[in-house]
């Protein structure tokens, strides 16, 4: 798999489980997006989650800095300024590859002898201008599941949007459009699956490095949910992608067919279903196990 990535808190959490979980699947390396924060802070942030990871020989490729129409819109109020704000991380003891991500997308698909599965946790922009220069790399996607959208749940960064898709909608309509195999993690599964005190303090318990910078990252994050919108805790968005590869029975998945609104106004950015359709562009994950997740994160943390 490719982990495509804007660290970010929740990014880092799905990291650190990949690379935990080398049974069931093998990290073939790491692109970085501008998102969360800014291209230079996810890329240095990613570096820092490969070192605690124990994987420094993992590659991380340093991928587009802006959206590909919209300017980019970041979310330092969630994550900080350094886009991990809370635990000390490491420093890496290597750089980003010299490549760029798209390029490093486009001829690692375009070759690869057996299709690759996607892992999509920021804004789509890397995969669409993979895409977009070079469609025939579809036929090395085996799938591509993303944290991504909401049908039921309203936004996170307006009332309609939520924020991968609200950052790069012109990316998003590109993957949705693009006849690739696809499991989206909207927030009606998202939203169901927070960081409570309890579930903190079983990652708390985990007496590692790792388990004491994911106990500060969790607790950085949970000051800006809990108290509003009814959250007890922070809603692990993006460790559900990888739960998802680890163990699907742990997820509700329905077919359904996905769009984007590009349109400008109060919902440019949202993303609506059609779930009786039968030309279904993808699968969309609305139930969770949420007590099985976050044993399978605290199981796998504990072992890193
Ligand atoms: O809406 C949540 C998504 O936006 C997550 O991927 C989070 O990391 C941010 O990128
Ligand atoms: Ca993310």
């Amino acid at each position: 798999m490719i982990i495509d990535t804007d660290p970010g808190h929740d990014d880092a959490i799905a990291l650190l489980l990949a690379l935990a979980s080398p049974s069931e699947l093998e990290v073939r390396a790491i692109t970085t997006v501008a998102g969360n924060v800014p291209l230079s802070k996810t890329t240095y942030n990613a570096l820092r989650v490969r070192e605690l990871a124990g994987a420094p020989h993992i590659p991380v490729y340093r991928g587009c800095g802006r959206p590909l129409v919209n300017e980019l819109v970041t979310a330092e109020y969630v994550h900080g300024e350094s886009g991990i704000d809370g635990p000390e991380l490491p420093e890496p003891s290597r750089g980003a590859e010299q490549i760029h991500a798209v390029d490093y997308l486009i001829e690692t698909l375009r070759t690869t002898p057996e299709p690759i599965t996607l892992c999509i946790l920021g804004p789509m922009t890397n995969i669409a201008a993979a895409l977009t220069q070079a469609p025939e790399i579809s036929a090395g996607i085996g799938e591509a599941v993303m944290m991504s959208g909401s049908f039921h749940a309203g936004g996170n960064v307006t009332p309609a949007a939520e924020f991968n898709v609200f950052v790069d909608p012109h990316a998003t309509d590109v993957v949705l459009s693009s006849g690739v195999p696809l499991v989206m993690m909207p927030l009606d599964v998202t939203h169901q699956a927070q960081a409570t005190r309890p579930r903190v303090e079983a990652i708390h318990a985990i007496d590692t490095p790792v388990g004491r910078a994911t106990t500060e990252m969790l607790r950085f994050v949970e000051r800006y949910y809990v108290g509003r919108g009814g959250f007890e805790g922070f809603p692990l968005h993006d460790p559900t992608v990888i739960a998802y590869l680890i163990d699907p029975s742990l997820f509700d998945v329905r077919p359904g067919r996905f769009s984007v609104d590009l349109a400008a106004g109060e919902t440019h950015g949202s993303t609506g279903a059609e779930w009786h359709l039968d030309d279904a562009n993808g699968r969309a994950a609305l139930g969770i196990d949420v007590d099985a997740y976050f044993e399978l994160i605290a199981e796998r943390l504990a072992a890193l």
